[in-house]
């Protein structure tokens, strides 16, 4: 029997869409025994709505691409899926499948790929690596795609470092928050981007939160997405004004992410409020990063 157990993640982090990817303290874990027929029991988060039927499921898939990867045929499989990753808000749980179903793959196949061989693979099915590599690596991720290739670095997040995400009662698929942005974005934009994405990193680097605030100020996809999430704007400026080091959109959303020293419940509670005055409810998340990603037992 394997056993795997995959971080959530939270990607963007406000300036770095598609490049910076938060692993958390909120798992999921699957274990897989040969069987005469595949099979998947899910219990946990989504357990309703996620796909139970061999041809959808994201873990089966990501198995079998690692087999036809290396020519080969995935054996029938029984899948036992315990998921503390809410789906459809912005904390990886896709990605959190694929890279379970790669991990397993790759035992079954007598460990064929490497770490690196295997974010390839992942990245690929998921479209984009930055929720993949935290998920594999643990710690904050920057990742650089280059003709299929997934490059990266990892920096260890501070260990006072507490993470708060309001995670609204509706969901916002990737697509639908992907569809509404440019092709192009202006010039400007994309300097202060670049200039804030460093500034975020570095702040991360040196453990310093001071200026993560406007490190986190995102100026070209957070002022398009907002639109899907009402309240968005009220939800970050309370978090801030409840102690926050800084907030952003998690992923492509809805949910919200905030950082903080100290004072989290606080920070949580003003997020929740704020969300409720807009008639979103939500739930508040109070979570550690994540160091290790993905563990095989
Ligand atoms: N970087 C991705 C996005 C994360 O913002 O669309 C969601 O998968």
């Amino acid at each position: 029997m394997i056993k795997v157990k995959v971080p959530a993640t939270s990607a963007n982090l406000g300036p770095g869409f598609d490049t910076f990817g938060l692993a958390l303290d909120l798992f999921l874990t699957v274990e897989a025994a040969e069987a005469i027929k595949t099979s998947c029991r899910f219990t946990g988060e989504g357990q309703d709505q996620l796909n139970q039927e061999e041809e959808e499921n994201i873990i089966i898939k990501a198995i079998k691409r690692v087999f036809r990867e290396a020519g080969e045929t995935a054996p029938d499989l029984a899948l036992t899926v315990n998921n503390q990753i809410p789906i459809g808000k912005g904390l990886g749980s896709s990605a959190a499948a694929i890279v379970s179903g790669v991990l397993i793959g790759n035992e079954l196949l007598d460990k064929k790929f490497s770490h690196g061989q295997l974010i390839n693979i992942a990245a690929d099915m998921e479209g984009h690596a930055d929720n993949i590599v935290p998920a594999m690596s643990g710690e904050l991720t920057t990742v650089m795609e280059d003709d299929k290739t997934v490059y990266y670095q990892k920096i260890k997040t501070p260990a006072d470092l507490k993470i708060i995400i309001a995670v609204p009662d509706f969901q916002l698929p990737t697509h639908k928050s992907r569809e509404i942005l440019p092709e192009k974005a202006d010039i400007h934009d994309t300097t202060a981007n670049l200039q804030r994405a460093c500034l975020l990193l570095a702040s991360f680097f040196n453990g310093d939160f001071s200026l993560l605030d406007i490190a986190m100020d995102d100026k070209i996809y957070q002022p398009l997405r907002k639109q899907f999430i009402p309240g968005f704007d009220e939800v970050l400026n309370q978090a801030r004004a409840a102690g926050a080091k800084g907030a952003a959109l998690s992923g492509a959303g809805p949910s919200v992410i905030a950082f903080a020293l100290n004072r989290e419940e606080a920070v949580g509670q003003a997020m929740q409020e704020a969300f409720n005055k807009n008639n979103v409810s939500c739930r508040i998340f109070y979570l550690n990063p994540n160091h290790t990603g993905a563990v095989i037992f």
